[in-house]
This record gives C-alpha cells, structure tokens and sequence, in this order.
C-alpha cells in the first residue's frame, strides 16, 4: 500500500517574523523567515509597523516555502496558522492569509497556539533528532513568555510555573538596550558573553515563589548598576562589555535552572525540553547538558532554526492535529491571548 502524503502548510505572524514552512508527514521539505529589521531602530518591535511588514512579507514568503518544496499549493493537505497568542495587528494578517487560502484551495484549517508550538517543535521528523516521550518538562523562554510546562501528551499540556511579571527574553534584551545594543539584544548579548567572565560582576537573583519567576528586578538592577558605573568611568560600557554579558548571562541561566531543578525534583521528571527564542542561547544549551550528568537528566535541545519563531513549528502542530481531524472553520479568530 502507497503512504499518503500529507503536506502541511505553515504560517506563523505572531510578533515581528513572518514566516512559511511546507511539511511532509512531519519532515520539514521549507521553512522561510522573513525577519523584520524596521524594530531595530525602535529598540523593540513596534506593533503597527509589524503588522504592515507582515502584509508585505506574507504573499513572498508562502510563495517561497512552496516553490522550494518543490510542490504545487493544489496538492496542499491543510493549513496550519498561529491564532495566538501574540500581537493582535500581526496575527490578524496570518489569520486572514490562512483562511483565505484555505476557503481557495477548499482544504481544511487548523489553528495552532504558538507557545505549544514552540514545544512541539521537538516532534519536528529530523534525522538523528530523538523526540522526547511523554511525559517530559518543556521550558518554553522568548520574547513573550517564561513557562514551565508539564508535557503528558501532544495536546495536554500544564503550566506549572511562569513569570510574574517579563518574559526571560526581555529580560536580555531590555538590558541590552541599557548597554546600547540593537534590538533584539539576546543574540547580541550571547555573543558577546562568550568572550567574558561570568563571574566578573554580580547581579541579583530574584526571590520568587514555586516554580515561578520574575525579571523585571533584574532589568533595573542593571540600569543601576551601569548608570553607577558609567558615572564613574564614561567608557565603562565599551571596556568591560563582554564581562557584563558574559555575568548577566549567568545570573539569567542560573535562574532558569534553579527553577528546572526544582520543577524536575517536585514532578520526579528528568527528561526536560527547552524551547523558544531563548533556548537559541549558547550558555543555556551548555549549561542544560553539563546538568544532564549532574542530575541524570535526559535533556531534548531544539535545532537552531526551530528555537526563535518560524513556521516548521506551527507545521508540525498542524500535522500532528491533522492526524487527530482537529480541524476549526471559517469563523476562528485572531486571539491576542489564548489558553492552552
Ligand atoms: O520565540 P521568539 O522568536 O519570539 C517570541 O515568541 O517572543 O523569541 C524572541 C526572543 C527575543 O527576546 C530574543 O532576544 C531572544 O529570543 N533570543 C535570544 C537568543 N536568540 C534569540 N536570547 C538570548 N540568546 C540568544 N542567542
Ligand atoms: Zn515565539
């Protein structure tokens, strides 16, 4: 017997990357993003300026993913888009794009939640890629969310610790501008740390309850500390940036894997999965193997093209829905913020 092939078409409009992907049963055959460089100026992503980024970026980039998936939009299976959670503007032009093209082509469309995709994302079919088996602990860190999640089954999914206040992603890069750094600081900061001592300064960590965090204390903390600095010595910044990277960067990792072990100890799970913006960081992909020996975790890190927003990732939901007839109709809509 023939296997059917299912293609997936992907898009994912959420904040500041557009994004397409073609997926065939779970194998990723395209997967383009279209980053938007306007924010850079702004020292964060502007919503109104996203939104019209992603009207110019939609229409090529779908093109894209589907000519470099060598296939025609005929012999698409579904479409998969973000509904939420995300910037009301950005998500509205995928939303629209998904269902339109849907109602075209008369396929079916599914709705995906994109922090579930930032975890799913670790069923992506990939050649020497192990997926984790349930039940594991995904830490989901990017520019919107700080989670822990207790991962049973594909689709049922509990938060059981989260940030009370920024996202681990802003965190880097609010500091990052604080040093002058275009947006969005976190690669930039990553980069620069690899070239410093993480022992050079001390920031403190904050004291928050359960499996939860909080950043926004941290973030001043810096703008103190460099505006104390600086007032002493103008070139502080140029001269010791790596050692400033380099130490906040391992106050932030530390905090993350306080809370992992904790998480780790409390639900007796030790395989533990990271996604998002974040987990593209060097020091937090090293730190999480160093501890896998520590603790006897077994620890699931993303390829680096399905860390930061990308629609391979949105993809592989919709496959994994498609296997499941989970399909939604015409009247789904944008939601800025959605539940699991
Ligand atoms: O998942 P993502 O692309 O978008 C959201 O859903 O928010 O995450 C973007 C975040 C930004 O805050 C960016 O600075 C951060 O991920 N990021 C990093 C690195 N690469 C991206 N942070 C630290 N180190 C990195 N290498
Ligand atoms: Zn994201």
């Amino acid at each position: 017997m023939k296997l059917q092939k299912i293609y997936i078409l992907g898009i994912e409009s959420s904040c500041d990357d557009t994004s397409a992907a073609v997926l065939c049963n779970g194998k990723v055959l395209s997967n383009v993003v279209a980053s938007q460089k306007i924010h850079e100026q702004y020292g964060g992503v502007v919503p109104e300026l996203a939104s019209r980024a992603h009207q110019q970026n939609i229409v090529p980039v779908i093109d894209q993913a589907i000519k470099q998936a060598k296939i025609n939009k005929t012999e698409l299976s579904a479409i998969a888009f973000t509904q939420g959670p995300g910037l009301m503007g950005s998500l509205l032009v995928g939303t629209s794009f998904a269902k339109s093209l849907a109602l075209a082509l008369e396929i079916p469309l599914i709705n995906v939640h994109h922090m579930q995709a930032h975890i799913l994302a670790h069923f992506i079919e990939e050649e020497d890629f192990e997926q984790p088996e349930f039940p594991f602990l995904a830490m989901t860190i990017s520019g919107g969310h700080t989670q822990i999640v207790k991962v049973n089954d594909h689709f049922d999914m509990q938060i059981i610790g989260e940030t009370i206040d920024d996202a681990v992603g802003e965190a880097f890069d609010k500091s990052a501008k604080i040093l002058g750094l275009p947006y969005p600081g976190g690669p930039l900061i990553d980069k620069y740390a690899q070239l410093g001592n993480p022992k050079a300064f001390s920031f403190p960590k904050p004291k928050v309850s359960e499996l939860n965090f909080s950043f926004s204390g941290l973030k001043t903390a810096v703008l103190y500390f460099i505006q104390k600095k600086v007032k002493e010595d103008p070139n502080f910044i140029k001269d010791h940036l790596n050692d400033i990277c380099a130490s906040l960067q391992y106050t932030i990792i530390n905090i993350l894997i306080d809370k992992l072990k904790k998480a780790s100890k409390q639900t007796g799970i030790k395989r533990i999965a990271i996604g998002g913006g974040v987990s593209a960081n060097s020091g937090i992909r090293k730190a999480l193997k160093e501890e896998e020996h520590t603790y006897g975790w077994k620890t699931y890190i993303p390829k680096f093209e399905y860390t930061t927003d990308n629609a391979a990732m949105i993809g592989i939901v919709g496959h994994l829905k498609f296997m499941k007839n989970q399909f939604t109709d015409m009247n789904v809509v944008a939601k800025a913020r959605v539940k699991f």
